[in-house]
């Protein structure tokens, strides 16, 4: 069910006599479909029993009266006034102990059952309301899950909670303490009553309490949206239930909390005011759609694409002309279906006055108004011909939530994020016009040729075996330094040499190490010298044979990269986390050895999209640059928008049949 485009619209902000105008207006721009209510809790039930859905019924009928949708967010994101004045409880207690006040939004403890019934309440009575509405063709859950919520509850019933599922996963607390090694400094517990959330202490709490705080916080999420996925399913009809994520955002694992929705939807700010720069390049940019797209393995929605500047106490700078359509092609030639621009009218009340939308304050159309309708005008009628299509990626990267959990409580070095890492590894190939996935190390790997898996630190259960399947099929894997190291209860192992259970796959051992902290590692390969940086493993080979060495310094000499046959495949070892100049040599060198294949040259700052369609390949060129570009892809290709001039912050797109590309579905 997609609709191409559509808006984020906040009536409840505007009078009502407005809302003909701006329906008009979104009608005349193209738009299908708008996103309403989700933080409307308290005009939507005023008191406590009391619905008032009469002024939503109103909008949605305005809207509708101009071919315009709904779809409508569950507004457990605001609690009103009065529910916490009745239940202060339900306010979240920090790591200090410190209750958080309302005001903000998502000022609310998730496992809070007061909470919890009263959200139950207001979404039962939204489902039976609008269940059986044709005009709402669907819902998102809450907002933004997770948002505002970094280190928060600690509560009472989150620490009953959190011991509750510490039972659940390690049966009694005997192996609980077996399993986290609670023996050291004295940490053993008796019972699960005593076991703490990680509340603020004088130093560092046990690294296996903390991993699996964070596994608790994610399923305590995913657990608050399936009691909303489950109301709403039991009374809807004829609609889908989706929420909208936020990119790279690292409390939930995000594989979990996409699984029982219908596709997931994201929100695209490439300009956020709280970012210093505040530009993120095309590839993270790139990085976050392709994060999207593999968590279902699927197309999605953008439920807030950005529409004008970005602000809140402070501003990010305005997008130049034809920066928002040139970011929104880009989500779309990344897997968006449907792209909602956030919001209408830049709202004049609130936390978000300066959070610019498509109209400006005063609600007369101008610049961003009219670029918008017209890369709708253009884009909507192709929209359908690719629907569902992804890139075909040949390539992916795995990108596991509990890997990142185990490096943000010991990142080893200050530097080395893992998030980061994966992103960098995406931007080598999103460099080469290579399209990559991300894909989930629980996920199937056999419809790619080269898989590079950076960081696998926890040996997390059957992945192991799932990389040596694939390398054994004939795939080709990548493994970097610090794979190997822990169990999954995050405590080292300890039954062979590093990297642990992928000794035998790599034909390496690595019998020390050594913290790259003030220094890199120089690294000449390909004709080029790049940089070990972060993280150096001292690497005996035992069949692998050495792809790349350290130059002058203490690691002189000392394996860099390995390659080694295994079964029909092959497995690489990077014993160092590459810069960019090492990272591209490498990538370089698998993608040659793998027989991946690139979308083509491009000009400097042009980022090359496929979809691959039933019908034949659509390919998005994106002028990232504020200079003039040109893109033709070559023969066989026919220019469906654009044309071979791409324009500052221009794009184009060409079409190829099927029977011409040669692919074989
Ligand atoms: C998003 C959020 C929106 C709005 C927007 C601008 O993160 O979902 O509700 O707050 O940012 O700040
Ligand atoms: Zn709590």
């Amino acid at each position: 069910m997609n609709f191409q485009f559509g808006v984020d619209y906040y009536p409840e902000h505007w009078p009502e006599d407005r809302w003909e105008t701006d329906a008009r207006l979104m009608a005349e721009m193209g738009l299908k479909v708008v996103r309403l209510a989700e933080f409307a809790w308290n005009k939507l039930e005023p008191a406590q029993g009391r619905f008032d859905f009469a002024w939503l019924d109103r909008a949605i009928g305005t809207l509708a009266a101009r071919g315009l949708k709904a779809v409508l967010g569950t507004p457990s994101a605001s609690p009103p006034a009065w529910l916490i004045a009745a239940h202060p409880e339900i306010l979240p207690v920090d790591s200090e102990g410190r209750t958080r006040g309302f005001g903000g939004r998502h000022h609310d403890c998730q496992s809070n059952p007061t909470y919890r019934s009263h959200v139950a309440r207001i979404v039962t009575a939204l489902a039976d309301h609008y269940g059986r509405d044709t005009r709402v063709v669907g819902w998102q859950t809450d907002n933004e899950l997770g948002n505002s919520h970094d280190d928060l509850c600690h509560c009472r019933h989150c620490k009953k909670s959190f011991q509750d599922w510490l039972e659940k996963r390690h049966g009694d607390i005997g192996t609980l303490n077996r399993n986290w090694g609670t023996v050291f400094w004295s940490q053993t517990y008796d019972s699960f009553s005593q076991v703490p959330t990680p509340m603020l202490t004088l130093t560092a709490h046990s690294p296996s309490l903390l991993l699996d705080w964070k596994r608790f916080h994610s399923d305590l999420i995913v657990n608050f949206q399936q009691v909303q996925i489950d109301l709403l399913r039991a009374r809807t009809h004829g609609q889908f239930i989706t929420h909208n994520f936020m990119g790279f955002h690292d409390l939930i694992d995000y594989y979990n909390l996409a699984a029982p929705l219908d596709f997931v939807s994201h929100d695209q700010y490439p300009v956020g005011f709280w970012e210093n720069p505040p530009y993120r390049s095309p590839a993270v940019l790139a990085s976050a759609l392709d994060l999207m797209a593999s968590l279902k393995e699927k197309a999605f929605w953008i439920m807030e694409q950005q529409a004008g500047p970005t602000g809140w106490q402070i501003l990010a700078r305005t997008p130049r002309p034809g920066q928002l359509v040139l970011w929104a092609a880009q989500s779309i030639a990344h897997g968006a279906d449907t792209v909602v621009f956030f919001r209408w009218r830049s709202c004049t009340v609130g936390t978000e006055q300066f959070w610019h939308g498509i109209l400006p304050h005063n609600g007369v159309p101008g610049r961003r108004y009219d670029e918008l309708k017209g890369f709708v005008g253009a884009m909507a009628p192709l929209m359908p011909r690719f629907e569902g299509a992804l890139s075909g990626a040949e390539v992916a990267v795995v990108h596991s939530y509990e890997q990142n959990w185990a490096f943000e409580i010991q990142p080893h070095h200050p530097e080395l994020d893992y998030v980061k890492s994966a992103q960098d590894v995406h931007a080598a190939f999103h460099d080469r016009n290579i399209p990559a996935a991300f894909v989930s190390d629980r996920a199937d790997l056999s419809a790619y040729k080269l898989v590079v898996a950076p960081l696998v630190f926890l040996d997390l259960p059957g992945v192991s075996e799932r990389l040596k399947a694939f390398v054994n099929a004939g795939g080709h894997l990548v493994l970097t330094a610090r794979t190997g190291v822990k169990s999954q209860s995050n405590v080292c192992l300890t039954e062979n040499a590093l990297p642990g259970p992928y000794g035998e796959l790599l034909g390496i051992d690595i019998l020390d190490y050594d913290c790259l902290r003030g220094v890199t590692v120089p690294v000449a390969v390909g004709g080029e010298t790049g940089q070990g940086r972060f993280w150096w493993d001292v690497v005996t080979l035992r069949g692998a044979k050495a792809l790349a060495a350290g130059g002058t310094g203490d690691h002189e000499g000392e394996p860099a990269a390995t390659s080694h046959q295994f079964g029909r495949g092959q497995a690489t070892y990077w014993a160092t986390l590459p810069d960019e100049v090492l990272m591209g040599a490498l990538i370089d060198r698998a993608v040659a050895d793998a027989r991946v294949s690139s979308l083509g040259a491009s000009d400097a700052g042009v980022e090359l999209v496929r979809r691959r369609a039933a019908e034949g390949d659509f390919l998005f060129a994106l002028n990232h640059s504020a200079e003039t570009r040109t893109h033709v892809p070559g023969p066989g290709w026919r220019a469906v928008a654009g044309g071979a001039t791409l324009p500052p912050y221009g794009y184009n797109v060409f079409f190829r049949p099927k029977e011409v590309s040669g692919v074989i579905e």
